[in-house]
């Protein structure tokens, strides 16, 4: 079993997109379709109040993964390991993580319900994705997110590029990059490109599993495929 966590203290940087997805294909290759009584290995969970509502609140009973909504729940959360008969878990977590700046001695992640929450998740991930956008307005959070949270607990984690857009040209792309390598951060090669589809399905509540067979919808898709091939998804403990 392992715990995939997404985080990044910034908002709105694809964490829920990238958790929701890799969760879609994960089980696409997993569930045992022909088995009418077998149900999914795989777990989508959220520790955010506020933003997975949106996403997910339609569709609890139909996607092809369980889906956990967990921010009040510690005990659960420290369970998160132990669910039976799930190998794979996606937690995403909240929008905005309100790290504490001035103190650098004090635990930065603050207090609070939602602190505890992220506090706690993170004690049982085995790997976290931080999801970045090509904008150097996403440069600092990310720093923050790697040096404040997860470097200081010894977390294995990844970067990931996203909704870079192939028209807006390489530059930005090229930017963020050297930005990751000089940091010295682990940076996933599998960059996930913006497709206007991504926002559209997020909004109908569609998984990229379940896009249409056109060209456009497979290259959206491919990416996702990509990342969890990349990250050896089924590699797990
Ligand atoms: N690769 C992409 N292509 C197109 N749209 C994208 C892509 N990734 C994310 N988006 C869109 O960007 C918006 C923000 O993405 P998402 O909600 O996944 O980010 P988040 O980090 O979870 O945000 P929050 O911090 O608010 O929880 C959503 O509307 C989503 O559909
Ligand atoms: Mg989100």
């Amino acid at each position: 079993m392992t715990i995939h966590v997404l985080l990044n203290q910034k908002g709105g940087v694809g964490k829920s997109t990238v958790a929701v997805n890799l969760a879609a294909v994960t089980a696409d290759v997993l569930n045992q379709d022909d088995d009418p009584d077998a149900t999914s290995p795989v777990a989508a969970v959220s520790v955010d109040p506020q933003g997975s509502a949106i996403w997910w609140a339609d569709r609890l009973d139909n996607l092809p993964f369980h889906v956990v909504q967990a921010h009040d729940d510690l005990n659960g959360l420290r369970q998160l390991g132990q669910l039976p008969g799930i190998r794979h878990v996606y937690v995403d977590t909240p929008g905005w993580i309100d790290l504490n700046a001035a103190d650098d001695t004090s635990d930065p992640l603050g207090r609070g319900p939602a602190a505890d929450a992220l506090r706690t998740v993170l004690e049982v991930a085995d790997h976290v994705i931080v999801p970045m956008e090509t904008e150097p307005l996403s440069f600092d959070p990310t720093a923050r997110t790697i040096r404040k949270i997860l470097e200081p607990r010894g977390i294995p984690y990844t970067v990931v590029i996203n909704n870079w857009d192939p028209r807006d040209g390489k530059l930005d792309l090229e930017e963020t990059k050297d930005f990751v390598r000089a940091n010295k951060w682990p940076l996933a090669k599998t960059v996930i490109r913006h497709y206007k589809l991504h926002a559209r399905a997020s909004a109908d509540g569609l998984v990229v599993t379940e896009y249409p067979a056109n060209r456009v919808a497979l290259q959206a898709r491919e990416d996702f495929y990509r990342l969890a091939l990349e990250l050896r998804i089924d590699g797990g403990r």
